[in-house]
């Protein structure tokens, strides 16, 4: 099936979307495993892989619609010194994604492709569910303590 061009242009953004999101865990991961955070390793080694599930979902969604997956990133996955910020800068990422699934899956919508802005919407609750859990953690650290928090992580 052919892909309506507006369609296949949110697809593509969201795949190298989420390859950014999967390079930006892996790294916050091996820094977190590096540092002996090994707790907090383990579950953005976790999201790194489920970011890179959503991207090979886009990948068969895009070769679906007769247009080529592009798995280049969307931007420099950012690496922080520490933990902590290095999960403020995933919210913003995961922030910025949600913002952008929610106008795709308008597009698509429009478009009259229920498909893809279903493949979208479940990309979508799975941000949101991220975005939960990184504002969760941030809102610990500062309740109980960055030192406290990181001392739960190892
Ligand atoms: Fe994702």
């Amino acid at each position: 099936m052919k892909g309506r061009p507006e369609v296949v242009a949110v697809l593509v953004e969201v795949m190298r979307a989420e390859l950014t999101a999967s390079n930006q865990y892996l790294l916050g991961g091996a820094h977190a495993r590096n540092a002996g955070f090994i707790k907090l390793a383990t579950k953005l080694e976790a999201e790194s892989k489920g970011e890179f599930e959503h991207a090979r979902q886009c990948a068969d969604r895009l070769l679906y619609l007769g247009a080529a997956p592009d798995g280049r990133l969307l931007a420099d996955p950012v690496q922080k010194d520490s933990p902590i910020a290095q999960l403020e800068a995933d919210l913003v990422l995961e922030l910025a994604h949600a913002s952008r699934l929610n106008g795709g899956i308008e597009t698509a919508r429009k478009a009259g492709d229920h498909a893809s802005a279903t493949l979208l919407e479940s990309i979508l609750v799975a941000t949101e569910g991220h975005v939960d859990w990184l504002e969760t953690q941030l809102d610990l650290a500062k309740k109980i303590g960055e030192g406290l928090y990181l001392a739960q992580q190892l």
